[in-house]
């Protein structure tokens, strides 16, 4: 199929895109580059264009006629969303709307939207299945939340099917060591501790050793970028067999507290990692484990890579690689 890829250049984008590749789909990617990166896009066509920027996504769309979308090119940074929601809401809402129009436009109706287990907010249970209450606690939970639900009427109103990937803790890298987490500022756990076994960073910070779990610290369920990108490939191909609209949890359905991640790198890299405990982040709920059930149902999804080892090794080999 011919595919577009928006904010293909991005961590999760670009390892979709090589997959998409290998799978010998035709990939465009279009990314502003406002994050990614162009040399994390492998192959296929690069348009460098903004969402914001319908005269752009006319062109694309009548130049290489796509017949489904992935749609990756969102801000998704929790505490940054609260302190500018604004930009959140325009673009993860706004732009989105643009692209959805330049869509029915070309009567292109098969769409793959990058959700979040913010949609949750504070569960009520783990692990959190799709029928859980939907109250995000933030703007970038609501701005992911508010698509969603758009999705849903467009669904009825227009006959637009889409898929709706509700991303746990995506983490990891390309085993090849060809891709890997290139964010700035990096905020997400993984990647600063494994910063810190390099000596990229001077230490890490525990946010909080003071919850209720077992070791005082969040637990999150980490799940391989591989597998979050094969269950986009699943999801296409549900959607390219007729299936209808639906939304999945995406997890291992496992959760490992911020402890056990730090002794997980320390044991894949061999080094000693300076820890400072400091105040809980704002807004972090204690554990975060999805049930990935209906995707391993509906989908035939199951994840290739469900041991924290493989997700700490994968990306160490590509920190390792950041220093060299
Ligand atoms: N953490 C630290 N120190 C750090 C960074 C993180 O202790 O320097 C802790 C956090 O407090 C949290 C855990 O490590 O308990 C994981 O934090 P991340 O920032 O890596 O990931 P989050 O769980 O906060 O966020 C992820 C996605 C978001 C998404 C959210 C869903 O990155 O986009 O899951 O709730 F919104």
């Amino acid at each position: 199929m011919r595919i577009l890829v928006v904010g293909g250049a991005g961590y999760i984008g670009s390892h979709m895109v090589k997959m998409l590749l290998n799978a010998k789909h035709d990939v465009i990617t279009l990314d502003n580059l406002s994050s990614g990166h162009r040399d994390a896009v492998l192959g296929g066509v690069f348009i460098e264009g903004d969402l914001a920027d319908v005269t752009c996504l006319d062109h694309v769309f009548q130049q290489y006629q796509p017949e489904a979308v992935m749609h990756f090119a969102s801000y998704i940074q929790v505490g940054e969303s609260v302190k500018k929601p604004d930009i959140y809401y325009r673009n993860n809402v706004t732009n989105t709307l643009n692209l959805l129009d330049v869509m029915l436009k070309y009567d292109v109706k098969q769409f793959i939207f990058s959700s979040t287990a913010a949609v949750f907010g504070e569960p009520d249970y783990v692990p959190i299945d799709e029928a859980h209450v939907r109250r995000p606690i933030n703007p970038y939970g609501r701005s992911k939340w508010m698509i969603e639900q758009i999705l849903a009427d467009y669904d009825k109103a227009f006959n637009f099917r889409s898929v709706c990937l509700r991303y746990f803790n995506a983490a990891g890298a390309d085993p090849d060591g060809e891709l890997g987490e290139r964010h700035n500022p990096e905020t997400h756990l993984i990647p600063l501790i494994l910063q810190a076994a390099s000596g990229r960073l001077e230490h890490i910070q525990v946010f909080g050793r003071d919850y209720d779990t077992p070791d005082g610290t969040c637990i999150r369920d980490y799940i391989h970028i591989v597998d979050l990108c094969s269950a986009h490939l699943a999801a296409l191909n549900y959607l390219a067999q007729g299936g209808e609209s639906d939304c999945f949890n995406l997890g291992n359905g496992e959760g490992f507290s911020v402890q056990e991640v730090l002794d997980a790198v320390q044991q894949v890299s061999g080094k000693s990692i300076r820890v400072i405990d400091g105040p809980r982040r704002m807004g972090d709920p204690a554990r975060l484990v999805a049930n990935a059930h209906h995707a391993h149902s509906k989908l035939g999804w199951m994840p290739n890579y469900p041991d924290l080892m493989s997700i700490v090794s994968h990306a160490w080999k590509w920190e390792c690689k950041q220093v060299s």
